[in-house]
């Protein structure tokens, strides 16, 4: 069987996808391509080191897209994977798509069109929905184990201020300094919606402050976001995301239903189950367990093993392996794990009115918003552009994105 050829839109997260595909046997990374040449260079002394050959390097998009390949990974800027989805599809391409999906509504029912038309996978990188404690509590939970779902917490607090001259480069412009609150909520929704297979209906948003921790590095949005969801079956998520000084992992996910509870112990790798069987009214039993990987090979790879089996299912789907239909994140559900954060915004410009959310699977609910691009993204936005951060408009000067572009040239931490 011939190898299915993979192409990398953007060389620093990419590389996770491009480690993975060097070590497949049914599939090759066949084109890489960024703007960035030190990062071209880098993926090219990985590929060597791999005793990979005959990988084509662009630094033009319009260039890598004419390349002979079946598959993009895209691993461009959290706000612009749309466009870029869209383009790739209409040529054919299955899409495997780092997070976010889309960054207005108006683009989340063009990517399902043309998902849909194109007939091609598109898979979601939401890698933290993969680690083996996450994927034993969707095993559970599917399987009725704690009953029906009455309440979760999905928790991604990342203060990611020591590495923010090298993620962000100085750039005022950059994806990360102009993201509002409630913009990166994938790691804390998407994890409890792969466990559940519910959908989200409704959402209330929060938006936490700016600290000057974070406004001397370059970003004047507020620090957190917080969105407090309704789903589909009348259970409540609380889905908190961002970064601020924090005594705890990272990632933490709770999922409680009426029959029992289950919760992720984070860095561990353990679950702690709590359940009762019939008339055992908190009486039940708790335990503790250490679930192991489904698939031995995922055990080296980072965030617990996620970012394995993102790819490693894109390339089963694309073989039409039938169990990758069950694990791949599918173009709905990847957008239900974006869009409550967009409409939170929507929330909390509103000053906390409750919206709704749209199932965008039913296509007479996709006319309301298909030019809607209500968002703080400029260049997107068009005349539904609002500003990022409702409490404070904070002009940062010139010279604090000068010493933060030092610092990454030099390798210093912020
Ligand atoms: N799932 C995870 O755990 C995880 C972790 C880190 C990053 N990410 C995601 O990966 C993506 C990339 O993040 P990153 O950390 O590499 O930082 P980034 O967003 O700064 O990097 C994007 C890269 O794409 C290149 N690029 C963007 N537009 C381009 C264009 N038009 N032409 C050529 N090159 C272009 C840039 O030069 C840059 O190297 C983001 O979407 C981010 O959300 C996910």
């Amino acid at each position: 069987m011939e190898k299915i050829k993979v192409g990398v839109f953007g060389a620093g997260r990419g590389t996770t996808a491009i480690n993975q595909l060097l070590r497949r046997g049914d599939a090759e990374v066949v084109a890489i391509c960024d703007k960035y040449e030190p990062g071209l260079e880098k993926c090219r002394e990985i590929a060597l080191k791999a005793g990979a050959e005959g990988i084509s390097f662009y630094t033009d998009f319009d260039e890598f897209e004419k390349h002979d390949m079946d598959a993009v990974v895209l691993a461009n800027y959290a706000n612009e994977h749309a466009p870029y989805a869209i383009r790739l599809l209409n040529g054919g391409k299955h899409i495997m798509s780092e997070c976010l999906t889309c960054a207005t509504m108006s683009q989340a029912v063009e990517l399902i069109e043309a998902v849909e038309q194109s007939g091609k996978i598109y898979a979601y990188a939401e890698n933290y929905s993969y680690t083996p404690v996450r994927q034993e509590m969707r095993e559970r939970y599917r399987r009725g184990e704690i009953g029906e779902l009455m309440y979760a917490e999905g928790e991604y607090v990342h203060d990611c201020s020591s590495i923010w001259p090298q993620i962000t480069y100085g750039e005022r412009e950059h994806w990360r300094n102009s993201m509002y609150s409630t913009f990166y909520c994938t790691h804390s929704i998407g994890p409890i919606l792969y466990m559940t297979g519910l959908r989200p209906v409704k959402v209330v948003g929060l938006e936490g402050r700016n600290r000057p921790f974070m406004r001397d590095l370059g970003s004047a949005m507020p620090c957190f976001g917080l969105e407090m969801i309704t789903l589909e079956n009348g259970a409540i998520l609380k889905s908190l995301h961002g970064g601020f000084k924090h005594n705890r992992p990272h990632a933490n996910y709770e999922i409680a239903g009426d029959r029992g509870s289950l919760r992720d112990m984070a860095e561990d790798g353990k679950l702690a189950v709590y359940r009762e069987g019939e008339n055992e009214n908190c009486r039940g039993t708790h335990s503790v367990i250490q679930p192991p990987h489904p698939i031995a090979d995922a055990e080296a790879s980072g965030h617990g093993g996620g970012d394995y089996y993102t790819t490693h299912y894109f390339i089963e789907a694309i073989k039409g392996n039938p169990e990758a239909d069950d694990k791949v994140i599918d173009v709905y559900t990847a957008v239900d794990m974006c869009i409550p954060g967009l409409l939170a915004y929507r929330s909390i410009v509103q000053g906390g009115v409750t919206v709704d959310i749209p199932n965008l699977r039913n296509v007479g609910e996709r006319d309301a918003y298909r030019n809607d691009t209500f968002c703080p993204f400029k260049e997107i936005a068009g005349d539904m552009y609002v500003l990022g951060n409702t409490q404070e408009q904070i002009d940062i000067p010139d010279s604090v994105y000068d010493e933060v572009r030092r610092r990454w040239l030099c390798g210093e931490p912020g």
